[in-house]
């Protein structure tokens, strides 16, 4: 299906459900800042669902629900709420970027990609990354509310774009923690990503590198043994070997 089609079935659907329900809150919008004014309640109500899925949130994250004689409702148009300002600037924010890049002027045949909200956000409000969040666990509670932490998103976002649940990564986490001196922390979440990710060869590799920094060299060469065993072929990880092995006799 093409673009257009696309676009039009999902107008199509928007003005049925507005016949169903007389109170389509996307017809005539009254405060419109960013958007155009005579923007359709298809495209506006798309763009909403948009915001709400790039951000993880329900509608009331940004619009105030008002409760009067009247019961419970939402006044969409008003701006009582800090996070529809900001969206508002999100929004400015996005335009700009994607006329920078579009100054790039990298000729007719390019291709350029849109920087969407999603493209930060990945499904959360404030669009953290998984290091960063190791790093304020740690500075709040050291590895061990890390490590519950990093376990608590695993079992919720698996799979999803919002963090990066790569052994990989992780690794390169311990790794980050091992460069920056901090090595009973380096140590700590090495192990912890080796006990993840039993088959990713970086694991037992930066475990390696951590126990040859604490100078434990036996350990070191046991890590990096266990990174060979996955793939022999890995003339770095053998030299690293040789390495710990001429610390140990010196
Ligand atoms: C991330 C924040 C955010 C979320 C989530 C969000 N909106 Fe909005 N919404 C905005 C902003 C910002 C505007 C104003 C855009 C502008 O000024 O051009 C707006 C405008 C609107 C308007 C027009 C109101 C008027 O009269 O001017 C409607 C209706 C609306 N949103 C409905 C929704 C619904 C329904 C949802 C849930 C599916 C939703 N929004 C989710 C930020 C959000
Ligand atoms: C270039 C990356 C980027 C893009 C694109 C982007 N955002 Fe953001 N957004 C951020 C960052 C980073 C933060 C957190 C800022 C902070 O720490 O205060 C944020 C914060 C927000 C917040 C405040 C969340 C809170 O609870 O404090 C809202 C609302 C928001 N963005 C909405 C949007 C919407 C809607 C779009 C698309 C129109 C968008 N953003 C596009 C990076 C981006």
């Amino acid at each position: 299906m093409n673009l257009l089609k696309f676009l039009a079935m999902f107008v199509l659907l928007a003005s049925l459900n507005s016949v169903a329900n007389a109170q389509n809150p996307f017809e005539d919008p009254k405060n419109l800042e960013v958007l155009p004014k005579d923007i359709s309640s298809g495209q506006l109500r798309q763009i909403m669902r948009g915001f709400s899925f790039a951000l993880g949130e329900r509608c009331t994250y940004c619009h105030e629900r008002i409760e009067d004689e009247n019961g419970s409702h939402m006044a969409f148009d008003s701006d009582k709420m800090e996070t529809k300002t900001i969206a508002r600037e999100m929004m400015k924010l996005s335009g700009r970027i994607n006329r920078d890049i579009a100054a790039l002027d990298r000729g007719e045949d390019h291709k350029y990609t849109q920087v969407v909200c999603t493209t930060c956000h990945r499904g959360q409000a404030n669009p953290f990354l998984i290091e960063q969040v190791m790093k304020e666990q740690i500075a709040e509670g050291g590895t061990e509310l890390a490590k519950s932490k990093y376990l608590e998103l695993k079992e919720k976002y698996y799979g999803g774009h919002t963090y990066d649940f790569t052994g990989f990564t992780l690794a390169e986490y311990a790794n980050s923690l091992a460069d920056s001196g901090a090595l009973d922390n380096a140590l700590e979440m090495a192990k912890f990503s080796v006990g993840q990710y039993p088959n990713e060869t970086y694991a037992y590799t930066i475990l390696g590198n951590v126990y040859l920094a604490r100078k434990n060299y036996t350990a070191a060469i046991t890590a990096y043994e266990g990174s060979l065993a996955i793939n022999p072929d890995q003339d770095g990880v053998k030299q690293q070997i040789e390495r710990a092995k001429e610390a140990m006799e010196e």
